[in-house]
């Protein structure tokens, strides 16, 4: 593999270009690359992607995570192809919709029932309107630094650059009312005792606690989750994780089988189906009853109908994905990949006189730069130089890993050990030019 920096070709010139006038923001929004590393994807194979000027990356990036089977993975495309000579959308029931969720009641344990949604966002937005029908209160608490999608309710307190003002938070994005503020109650991820007592002060307005288990790259301290879920279970506040991140990745049965803790709603996407878009609500029957309409009168029912809700390719593409990682040895390989990389990279680091840490799990982490030990609550990850950390992302991206700047890695099934060393090889050179 060639890492010397090559110049984007006239081609891909043209197509950036024509991405800036064409494409709102030129992109996906809040995801901007300085423009001599700006890239267009040609393919993708397995843990490699192809730019159009011909440059070659490691994918640590996995498009946001979805891409743990890797790219292209020869049975997804087969069950895709087999779903697309049938057609692609019924809206009426179809086989591979009922296969999958059949398949994800099976591996998840808070499971009865699914609802299909298309993306993360929307999975998180109706998980909180079942709760919110389900105990007839209208306020939910997230936990700050926490990223649910953008719906209203999740962009409260996501990234502030200082504490909020609890349980008060500021919205992320202009265009949010801050009337829907109003219903958001915001409090420090693992800070177990203030969260407890802000959900009994409240119990008798919250419908639910919405938490990401691992939240971003903060595991959660023994006993946060735990607490979390006897306050909630004892109020009758409606418990939902977010595994949208640590479905199927983490551990097969998510973050409800590595932190043995069980909510009673889990939401899904990225891993479940293959690179495909499609998201998922899995609940306890009691809570997912809110949504039939066959057992209560239309006016209780909760409205979650949208057109391409459980579309039969990306429910193939599901079930494909779903064989693919029950396979024995898959999360092996996933710490195994994951373990070294991690460890590589803060030797790499301290080796080259910084402070840095990888916090997270195997299966996705971070790299932050910051002497605060432990990384705890987001208030901790603001201590990290975000600086350094965007200036050796685009290190690393100019020798070859695709990654976002200052964010999370990924990685797949697909990554083998000599991408681990090819890897650690371009993080030395990339800590060795910050440092110059
Ligand atoms: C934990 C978590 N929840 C929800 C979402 C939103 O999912 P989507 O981007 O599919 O809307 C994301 C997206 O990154 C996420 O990481």
């Amino acid at each position: 593999m060639d890492t010397t920096f090559t110049p984007s070709s006239d081609k891909q010139t043209r197509l950036l270009a024509d991405a800036s006038q064409y494409l709102a923001g030129g992109g996906l929004g809040l995801f901007i690359l300085p423009p001599e590393l700006n890239l267009v994807v040609q393919r993708g194979e397995g843990s490699r992607v192809w730019d159009v000027a011909g440059r070659e990356y490691i994918d640590y990036h996995l498009s946001s995570g979805p891409v743990l089977l890797g790219h292209a993975h020869p049975e997804v495309a087969a069950a895709v192809a087999a779903q697309l000579s049938k057609g692609t959308t019924y809206y009426f029931l179809n086989e591979p919709e009922i296969e999958l969720a059949k398949r994800l009641v099976e591996a998840i344990p808070c499971a009865d029932q699914i609802l299909y949604t298309g993306s993360g966002t929307e999975a998180t937005f109706y998980a909180l309107r079942i709760a919110r029908a389900y105990t007839k209160r209208n306020k939910v608490l997230k936990f700050e630094g926490a990223w649910h999608g953008m719906h209203d309710y999740g962009l409260w307190g996501t990234v502030p650059s200082s504490p909020s003002n609890y349980p008060h938070a500021q919205p992320d994005s202009v265009g949010v009312p801050l009337e829907t503020g109003a219903t958001v109650l915001v409090t420090p991820f693992n800070e177990t005792q203030r969260a407890v007592e802000m959900i009994e002060r409240h119990a008798h307005e919250l419908a639910a606690v919405i938490v990401e288990p691992l939240q971003r790259v903060l595991q959660p301290e023994p006993g946060f989750l735990e607490a979390i879920r006897e306050v909630t279970q004892r109020r009758g506040i409606v418990m939902i994780f977010d595994e949208i991140v640590t479905g199927f990745r983490i551990a097969w049965g998510g973050a409800q089988e590595r932190y043995c803790v069980v909510p009673d709603i889990a939401c899904y996407g990225k891993a479940i189906s293959g690179g495909f878009p499609l998201a998922a609500v899995a609940g306890k029957e009691e809570f997912m009853a809110v949504l039939d309409a066959r057992k209560r009168p239309r006016a209780e029912v909760v409205w979650a109908t949208n057109t391409l809700n459980g579309n039969p390719v990306c429910s193939a593409a599901g079930v494909a994905a779903l064989n693919i990682l029950s396979r024995s040895g898959v999360q092996d390989h996933l710490h195994r990949i994951g373990s070294q990389l991690r460890q590589g990279m803060v030797e790499s680091g301290t080796r080259h006189g910084f402070a840095v840490q990888a916090p997270g799990e195997d299966a996705v982490w971070g790299v932050r730069f910051t002497e605060r030990k432990p990384l705890r609550t987001w208030s901790d990850l603001t201590t990290s130089n975000k600086d350094l950390g965007v200036r050796w992302g685009l290190e690393l991206l100019r020798r070859g890993l695709m990654v976002n700047p200052n964010e999370k890695f990924y990685i797949s099934i697909a990554h083998t050990q000599a991408d681990v060393d090819r890897t650690l090889q371009i993080v030395d050179d990339a800590f060795a030019a910050l440092k110059h």
